[in-house]
């Protein structure tokens, strides 16, 4: 089957290829999916460039993509909810990645089936995406209606799903995002917008229940600049906490390095008496069955900036890679 592999560290462009491998055979437990659409996440370039080799180094070639749409080939052994045919979404573990190829082996657990008004390039759209929004607010940050939320970047693949989850949460909602983007993230009901190019978020004198982070750098720091006493900080990109380093199995000397590096962010967590988390998404057949009702029921909708032909998906990535994307980046891998 074809598969677009990464074949070194480095820029997306000289750093992919698509090439000819076996198909994956299937566990007792797992199905093989054969792939109508992928998408691209920001882990797909960010592990290409190199950014987590101090966590392990990758043996190349090696798949790249982590989020799929498509129809069960085959079921392992077993298996018994799942039968062939079923139309299934899922954000697939990191052992078997990638999904930009024409078959893909998930665990059974990792699946659901696709919401049922949305064809395969929308179900694609959602899995890392809506399984980090659903996650962050409702398994950390424990958001409930009335509370104030920032969520950092809304015009993101995260931001367009988090400002959505936020809402059917009944949340209040503020988001930030460039002039281009303010009339997007209203229509998907942001009930304030700052746009970071004329104002900060800092300067807005709000004080918030839950901050969203998704940005990092300074931006994790200053999000407590913003929160209520006692509020929440979820980050999934600032520093890693304990939570993650131990969730990660990394070494010692690495945690240590790790745990100096988030006392500034966990400081100023206790001195407000608020709590500082970062996320590690996880996987979750179970959580993309609860988001499949929210897209039937219309409180979600899936927002794809732009759709690529399986032989354009390295433009797909590079496109993501600019840090620009409008929502989602989905590529069609099969028919
Ligand atoms: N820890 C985890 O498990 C986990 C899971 C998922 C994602 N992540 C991370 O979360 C981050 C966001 O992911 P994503 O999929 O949303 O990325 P993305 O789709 O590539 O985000 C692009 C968006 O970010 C906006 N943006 C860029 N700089 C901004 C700024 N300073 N202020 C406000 N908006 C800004 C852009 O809007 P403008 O063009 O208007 O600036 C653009 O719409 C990535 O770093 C990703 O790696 C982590």
């Amino acid at each position: 089957m074809k598969s677009l592999m990464m074949t070194k560290y480095g820029d997306v462009i000289i750093s992919l290829e698509v090439q000819e491998v076996s198909l994956p055979t299937v566990g007792a437990n797992q199905i093989l999916i054969k792939t109508h659409s992928a998408s691209f996440n920001p882990i797909d370039y960010k592990i290409l460039r190199g950014d987590f080799k101090a966590m392990g180094k990758i043996q190349f070639p090696r798949g790249i993509g982590r989020d799929v749409s498509g129809v069960i080939k085959e079921v392992g052994e077993k298996v018994k909810q799942l039968k062939v045919g079923n139309k299934v979404y899922s954000r697939i573990d990191d052992n078997f990645v990638g999904t930009m190829a024409e078959y893909v082996i998930s665990n059974a657990s990792d699946v659901a089936l696709i919401p049922s008004n949305l064809n395969h390039e929308e179900a694609a759209s959602i899995p890392l995406v809506g399984l980090t929004s659903y996650q962050a607010l409702i398994d950390i940050a424990k958001l409930s209606a009335g509370e104030n939320i920032l969520i950092h970047a809304g015009s993101g693949g995260i931001g367009t799903i988090a400002i959505q989850l936020a809402k059917h949460l009944g949340a209040k909602v503020t988001t930030t995002t460039s002039t281009k983007n303010v009339g997007l993230v209203k229509d998907l009901g942001a009930d304030k917008v700052i746009d970071y190019t004329k104002h900060s978020y800092l300067d807005e004198g709000a004080k918030f229940d839950v901050v969203f982070d998704t940005l990092g750098g300074k931006h994790t720091l200053d999000s407590f600049k913003v929160l209520k006493d006692g509020g929440r900080v979820v980050s999934i990109s600032g520093d890693l906490d304990s939570v993650t380093t131990k969730q990660l199995g990394l070494n010692k000397v690495v945690r240590f390095l790790l745990a100096l590096k988030v006392k500034k962010v966990t400081k100023a967590a206790s001195k407000m008496g608020a709590i500082y988390r970062f996320l590690l998404m996880s996987p979750n057949g179970a959580q993309l069955k609860e988001l499949a009702k929210l897209y039937e029921s219309g409180s979600i909708k899936p927002v794809i900036d732009k759709t690529y032909n399986f032989d354009d998906s390295i433009k797909a990535l590079d496109y993501l890679a600019k840090g620009r994307a409008r929502g989602k980046v989905v590529v069609k891998v099969g028919q």
